[in-house]
């Protein structure tokens, strides 16, 4: 939630609220509750504005950060990385840039009940990013990551499970709504790599630590950055310059840049590297699509990152490896992959090799080791 001083409106605060809600809907009302002792009490009261910004992953870290340090002391904005930008309707509360929705509140009463003070106040304008409507206004607030608080916790608001009327529509329409909120319904077999990220999926969890050992265009980085969450962090690898470059972009674009390591080393330096224990270790194998294709993963390096990776693996963390054996090299590296691999012991790993049977000899194999202690 931000707000402003009356008198020094270039004075701006935020303030983490939970104890928040919708209270009526003609006219849209909300309620928040503030302790007097709070900075952001007398600033609300005195302006008689707030705006209320929704909390994404991205925005977790900072939000966590302005609800256990005071405006008193800091700028918080500056110092969570936030920039505030005009709030509609408001003279003095800003609105954070970047935030899924803001709700411009105008305070029409205040109520005193005992530990906090309620204000309730009237909802003037909503502001929603621009990449959660459709073309035709509508908001899916279901595909901005928003994240819950439930005693003590932050949680991803996650999967759709219905919506509202669900348990009395008609079965036609609540396919077709369904099928708009949650498009990824058909669980389809497409491809070792569509697999691989179910299992990264259920491998990784918010604050860990991964390794992306073959950059590429970004796409792994990316998808392992979002699964670390704000807290984790991801080692990523590869040899080439224009690798590093085009994951650094993507990253950028996607918000992600701060959970993310980028060496132009190749992988085999891994333990150089990274120092802790890591929930996985991801090898894309073969050539940057879009590259020259004779700059590709070899054998001799691979053993030697493959090994290390599966040293700095926690116990009940993952090594995932795609191989793509349509080309010489990529099937040398498959076969002594195949090799190596069948060589773990089966008391200190499981060991799994995915392939499609009928896609053709070239076909990319998928393998997932995981370590048991
Ligand atoms: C998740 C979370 C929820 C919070 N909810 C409330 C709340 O509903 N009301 C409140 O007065 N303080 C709440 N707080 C505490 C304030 O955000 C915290 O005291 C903050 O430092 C006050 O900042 P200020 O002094 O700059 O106003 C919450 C803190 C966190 C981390
Ligand atoms: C198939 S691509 C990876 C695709 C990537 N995971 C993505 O999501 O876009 C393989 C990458 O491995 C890189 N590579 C080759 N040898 C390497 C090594 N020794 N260490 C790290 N990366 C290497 C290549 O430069 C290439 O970019």
């Amino acid at each position: 939630m931000s707000c402003a001083d009356r008198e020094h409106p270039e004075n701006r605060n935020l303030i983490t609220v939970a104890w928040a809600g919708t209270v009526n809907s003609e006219p849209p009302m909300v309620s928040i509750s503030v302790m007097k002792k709070r900075y952001s009490h007398d600033l609300i009261a005195r302006s008689g504005e707030f705006v209320i910004n929704l909390t994404d992953e991205k925005m977790l870290w900072a939000a966590d950060f302005c609800g256990v340090r005071s405006g008193r002391e800091l700028d918080k904005a500056a110092a969570a990385g936030l920039t505030y930008r005009p709030a509609e309707k408001m003279m003095y509360a800003p609105a954070v840039e970047g935030t899924p929705l803001s709700l411009s509140c105008r305070v029409t009463r205040t109520m005193e009940m005992g530990s906090h003070d309620l204000f309730l106040a009237e909802v003037e304008a909503v502001q929603v990013r621009a990449d959660l409507m459709d073309d035709k206004g509508t908001v899916h607030l279901e595909k901005a990551g928003l994240v819950a608080y439930s005693h003590g916790l932050y949680q991803r608001v996650g999967e759709v499970l219905g919506f509202f009327g669900w348990s009395v529509a008609r079965e036609e329409v609540y396919r077709q709504r369904m099928a708009v909120v949650r498009p990824e319904q058909g669980y389809e077999l497409k491809s070792a790599r569509f697999l691989a990220k179910d299992i990264l999926q259920a491998a990784v969890h918010a604050g860990d630590r991964v390794i992306d050992a073959t950059m590429g265009n970004g796409h792994d980085t990316a998808f392992l950055c979002e699964l670390v969450g704000p807290g984790g962090r991801v080692y990523a690898f590869d040899i080439q310059s224009q690798a590093v470059r085009n994951t650094a972009e993507r990253l950028e674009k996607q918000g992600l840049s701060d959970r993310a390591s980028l060496f132009q080393e190749g992988h085999e330096h891994m333990p150089e590297r990274v120092k802790e224990p890591v929930a996985a270790a991801v090898f894309n194998l073969g050539w940057l699509p879009g590259a020259d294709h004779r700059v590709t993963t070899r054998w001799e390096t691979t053993k030697i990152a493959l090994a290390g990776a599966l040293e700095l693996i926690r116990p009940g963390g993952i090594l995932l490896v795609c191989a793509y054996p349509g080309h010489p090299e990529g099937d040398r590296e498959r076969n002594e992959m195949i090799r190596f691999l069948s060589g773990l012991s089966n008391r200190k790993f499981n060991v799994l090799r995915q392939s499609f049977l009928n896609a053709g000899p070239g076909a990319p194999e998928c393998f997932v080791v995981q370590k048991l202690h």
